[in-house]
């Protein structure tokens, strides 16, 4: 029997989210190749990347490579695709979308280049199979991603298809949300011991307090959606992807984590992080309340606490928000005596909490420059 060749598996995430990713490809037994801002690469096979797609919690996406070219123009670049065998693993009744970045002096619009790549695989597929797949920008089924820079035209196969980081539990997305592998990445960063208690005040949709309850009791994150690229593949083999599937439940456990609490003066948003941990199996793990962040009920055991604030988006707000930082700043020096206090914000409002940080580390989320800031908080300073 033919074994499967190994193939260049890339795992991407969040610029900047590179380190705890590699913590987790590490974790999982694999050596890591290569390691850059935006992702890590392996060498495996498929049954690696079913593995990595259900158990990543920091990652965006899975590529597979497929091939380099390296093409002086688009119509190179369609000449050099059109004679790749895409007809081995693109099913020619299924539906294409292809996703780009390119960084090359001929190509002024991205988008020239991402139809010229389409219409390399279609016009291939309807010469070898008399049909052509319909394509568009859904990204759920079968998707192609290019990477080109310069010279180099890098074309892989994006198992993942839609971000991976989209679990399928947030279906109330709440103001402002956190990106699940963003608050995957905060809660390595943070040091979160599920032994010891976790306090989210501000908890919007409740992503932390999720994404903390996941990790606690095991549970892989790719279980809770049913789609990705590779199921829309000719290469996928559904037995396989079964004993993943399988192997990854049996990762779970039920010993209790020390109390997860969740809180939020916004009654819509508490109403939706309870729905979201109903979806995502969580909600018996996780306390909720309603109330002002400086009245979440703190148990007496200290644990890790993580505040993650609005930004403001319109003028005006700012000046309130930084009052509210503020306020959390007292709160965390008079209430939190003891505990492992963390503030996720904005870079510009950082700096109104107004206590000395130990750490600062910096995160994009949804596009905004952010700061997860650590401070040291001594256990004789908690007062009631
Ligand atoms: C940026 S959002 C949190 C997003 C959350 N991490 C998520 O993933 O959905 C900030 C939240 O703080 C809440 N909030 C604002 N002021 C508050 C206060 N004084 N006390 C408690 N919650 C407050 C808002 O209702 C909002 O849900």
């Amino acid at each position: 029997m033919k074994t499967e060749p190994k193939r260049v598996l890339r795992a991407t995430c969040a610029p900047g989210l590179a380190p705890w990713l590699k913590a987790e490809v590490e974790e999982m037994g694999y050596d890591i190749d290569s390691t850059d801002h935006t992702g890590v690469e392996i060498r495996g096979q498929l049954v690696d990347a079913m593995r990595l797609l259900l158990r990543l919690r920091t990652a965006f996406h899975v590529l597979q490579r497929f091939a380099d070219l390296y093409p002086k123009n688009a119509d190179d670049l369609y000449e050099g695709a059109s004679g790749l065998p895409w007809e081995r693993v693109i099913p020619a009744d299924g539906y294409l979308t292809v996703v780009s970045t390119v960084r090359n002096d001929t190509i002024r619009n991205s988008m020239f280049a991402n139809v010229r790549l389409k219409d390399a695989i279609v016009d291939r597929l309807q010469r070898v199979h008399g049909r052509r797949p319909d394509s568009g920008p859904r990204g759920d089924r079968t998707v192609v991603h290019m990477f080109w820079k310069d010279d180099q035209c890098r074309l892989a196969l994006d198992l993942s298809g839609r971000k991976l980081s989209d679990r399928g539990y947030r279906r109330m997305p709440g103001r402002a949300p956190m990106r699940e592998s963003i608050a995957a990445a905060v809660l390595a960063e943070t040091g979160y011991d599920s032994n010891k208690p976790l306090v989210i005040p501000m908890c919007g949709s409740g992503t932390l307090a999720i994404e903390a309850a996941l990790l606690a009791t095991g549970r892989a994150p790719g279980l809770l959606r049913p789609n990705f690229g590779i199921k829309h593949l000719l290469t996928f083999d559904e037995t396989t992807w079964g004993q993943e599937r399988l192997a990854a439940k049996k990762l779970r456990h039920d010993r209790a984590p020390a109390p997860i609490i969740a809180s939020d003066i916004d009654p819509a948003a508490t109403d939706a992080a309870r729905k979201n941990a109903v979806t995502a199996g969580v909600d018996h793990l996780i306390e909720f309340h309603e109330c002002d962040f400086a009245d979440t009920p703190l148990p007496e055991t200290p644990g890790t606490i993580i505040l993650h604030g609005e930004y403001g988006e319109r003028l005006g707000d700012l000046e309130q928000l930084k009052q509210t930082y503020g306020r959390i700043g007292d709160f965390l020096k008079q209430r939190c005596g003891g505990w492992n206090g963390w503030v996720f914000t904005s870079r510009e409002l950082v700096g109104s909490i107004g206590l000395k940080s130990t750490r600062k580390v910096p995160f994009e989320n949804v596009e905004i420059d952010c700061r997860l800031a650590g401070f040291e908080l001594y256990a004789g300073s908690r007062s009631t």
